[in-house]
């Protein structure tokens, strides 16, 4: 499969501390890949370098463009959503509002309420509290409508940032369930950055392992499960 994205030699800075010490990757049109690593190791700051939310130096290409040093928003209006981690839903407004939130660079309406309707369908609990504000759903709810939000931006690739933190193993199941449904039928890709590390290479089809800040193996996810070493430091089998 092509390339939809790809990071080339990266480096992000937080003030004068560099964070990412040069790492690539690939991340291809229409899979699912999963970016794995201890506490520290640089997940988010990945997402974040990608977004433009972080300094950063080399290469970031997506979907024939050079991304890296755009402002954030032109970023995301190129097809880049983004679900950062303790998620990102707007507390104060309601779920239909958070909804329409994502929706802003939208202009068909019917569209987007189509949009919408999908969104409910792949998650009904959402349907039942279209209402409710957002800051008094569940964790797993607030987790659903963060995903969901970002999607209404109709992306062409979601990067989700620890989306099974704090939550139960039943509703993790569920929404992992749910991302596999929405790559295929929604044909967006999807970047997972997880500790989780058993239940992402469930979902995904490549795997990249960083470490202190550099990429020190990659693979096929089946690749990763099969490593004896991988098993034992971080799959605990
Ligand atoms: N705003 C910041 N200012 C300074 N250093 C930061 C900042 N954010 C993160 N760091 C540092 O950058 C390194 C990587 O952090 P990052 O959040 O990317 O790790 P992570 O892999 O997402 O970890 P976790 O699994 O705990 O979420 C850490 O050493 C962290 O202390
Ligand atoms: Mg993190």
């Amino acid at each position: 499969m092509a390339a939809l994205l790809e990071a080339k030699d990266v480096e992000a800075f937080y003030g004068p501390t560099r964070v990412l010490k040069g790492i690539s990757f690939e991340v291809a049109e229409g899979g699912i890949t999963t970016i794995l690593g201890a506490n520290g190791a640089g997940k988010t700051t990945t997402l974040r370098a990608i977004s433009g939310l972080v300094r950063t130096r080399g290469e970031i290409r997506f979907a024939g463009h050079r991304i890296d040093g755009l402002a954030t928003e032109k970023i995301a209006a190129l097809g880049i959503a983004h679900v950062p981690d303790g998620r990102g839903t707007l507390v104060n407004m309601s779920v239909e509002e958070n909804l329409r939130v994502g929706a802003y660079l939208r202009r068909n309406k019917a569209e987007v309420a189509a949009s919408m309707e999908r969104m409910y369908g792949y998650f009904p609990r959402l349907r039942e509290r279209q209402q409710q504000q957002a800051g008094t759903l569940s964790g797993g709810e607030q987790q659903m409508l963060a995903i969901s939000r970002a999607l209404m931006q109709r992306p062409k690739l979601l990067l989700l940032d620890e989306p099974s933190f704090g939550l139960a193993p039943l509703i993790i199941r569920e929404i992992f369930d749910i991302m596999r449904v929405i790559n295929q039928q929604e044909g967006v890709s999807i970047l997972l950055v997880e500790q989780n590390v058993a239940r992402a290479l469930a979902l995904a089809d490549h795997a990249w392992l960083l470490e202190t800040g550099s990429t020190v193996m990659s693979g096929t996810a089946q690749a990763l499960r099969d490593d004896e070493q991988i098993r034992r430091s971080y799959l605990g089998f």
